[in-house]
């Protein structure tokens, strides 16, 4: 990124030497994100993260009808189930139809397509739960929706770097990602489109990225994404944290993972410790020097319980209490012990101040 942004400033659509340093660098850029995701490098939008391509695809395809359904599953990212309920409420003539997926929160690929029928204009699942990390069938349910020409929309933000990806075998409509997941810079995502599909423009201006989302590139960040998906190496978080899973189940008896029984991308861990607040938790994990998670969403002051865990059907009081711990590709194999040894030491401390 530094390299581009002192040899490669210019405006990449510039006709000047300048412009055309930049265009060679994008053009780079996307014909390597395009091999690393087997995709073809027509198809590929960048744009700023994950909310917006899914954004882009359900307003885009709002934009085309005078209304109708989008079948979503249940678990879906706020970006995909807030948007789509969001522009319904707003426009008047769309309904959105929600899918729950099984109890540890794997999408059963039958019962989604059970909810689509002629009306149906979106179809949206995506391809690992951000907070389980447990991955839903895409495949399948891509093959169905083309047997039924619904387009389908996958939002791979959390599979991306996790599991191995081939959009030409998943042959989904659209496909969506985020740089900042994989450590690309904040600000750059992508949207891989299917040849042919069709799709309104959301941004509309300039004509960028073949008349699909007007704006100049971000090219550096472009380049960023690029650079990150080359040096990505998550096949060592999984054992990580199984360690970290065992550890804390020897350690505490009445934990519950969720998403344990499915295949699962390997550096989420998502659990409860029954009587904790999952934000009393996270927030005393905080003061030991430890990153984690809530389940649940801090949204316009009230905390909701995780929508995610609301879905596979946790009681409350579970989905109150979860925490979610995710392994990046920096950290380190030793760090289980210190981390279930501060979780125990939390749990005996607020034990004792509640008289419990
Ligand atoms: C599954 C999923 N989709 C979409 C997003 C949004 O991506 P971005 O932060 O790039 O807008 C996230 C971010 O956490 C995510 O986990």
């Amino acid at each position: 990124m530094q390299d581009v942004v002192t040899t490669a400033f210019g405006n990449p659509s510039s006709l000047h030497w300048a412009g055309r340093n930049a265009r060679r660098k994008l053009d780079d850029a996307r014909d390597e994100i395009a091999r690393y995701l087997h995709a073809d490098a027509s198809g590929l939008v960048f744009t700023s993260g994950g909310t917006e391509s899914n954004n882009m695809v359900i307003q885009g395809v709002m934009a085309m009808f005078d209304g109708g359904e989008i079948v979503v599953s249940a678990i879906e990212h706020p970006a995909v189930l807030d948007a789509a309920e969001e522009w319904a409420k707003r426009l008047g003539s769309w309904k959105v139809v929600k899918v729950k997926p099984d109890a540890d929160g794997k999408m059963d690929a039958a019962t989604f397509m059970a909810a689509c029928n002629e009306r149906t204009k979106l179809a949206c699942l995506m391809w690992a739960n951000n907070e389980t990390g447990v991955i839903q069938p895409v495949h399948e349910v891509a093959k169905a929706c083309r047997a039924l020409d619904i387009p389908l929309l996958v939002d791979g933000v959390q599979a991306l770097g996790k599991i191995p990806i081939d959009l030409a075998e998943l042959d989904a409509d659209f496909v969506s990602f985020s740089g900042h997941k994989i450590g690309a810079p904040r600000g750059v995502g992508l949207l891989a489109m299917r040849k042919g599909v069709k799709l309104e423009s959301l941004l509309v201006g300039g004509g960028q990225e073949r008349g699909r989302r007007s704006g100049t590139e971000f090219v550096a960040g472009i380049c960023g994404f690029a650079a990150a998906l080359g040096v990505l190496d998550y096949a060592k978080a999984a054992p990580i944290r199984d360690d970290f899973e065992a550890k804390l189940k020897a350690a505490m008896t009445d934990v519950h993972i969720f998403g344990a029984s499915h295949p699962r991308t390997g550096n989420t861990s998502m659990f409860c410790i029954p009587g904790l607040e999952g934000e009393t938790l996270l927030m005393q994990m905080d003061l030991a020097g430890f990153a984690v998670a809530s389940g649940s969403a801090c949204s316009s002051g009230k905390r909701d319980p995780s929508h995610v865990l609301m879905a596979m059907g946790a009681p409350e009081h579970q989905a109150r209490s979860s925490l979610r711990v995710s392994l990046g590709a920096g950290t380190p194999a030793d760090i289980t012990d210190a981390l279930v040894k501060t979780l125990l030491t939390i749990r005996q401390r607020l034990r004792k101040m509640s008289g419990r």
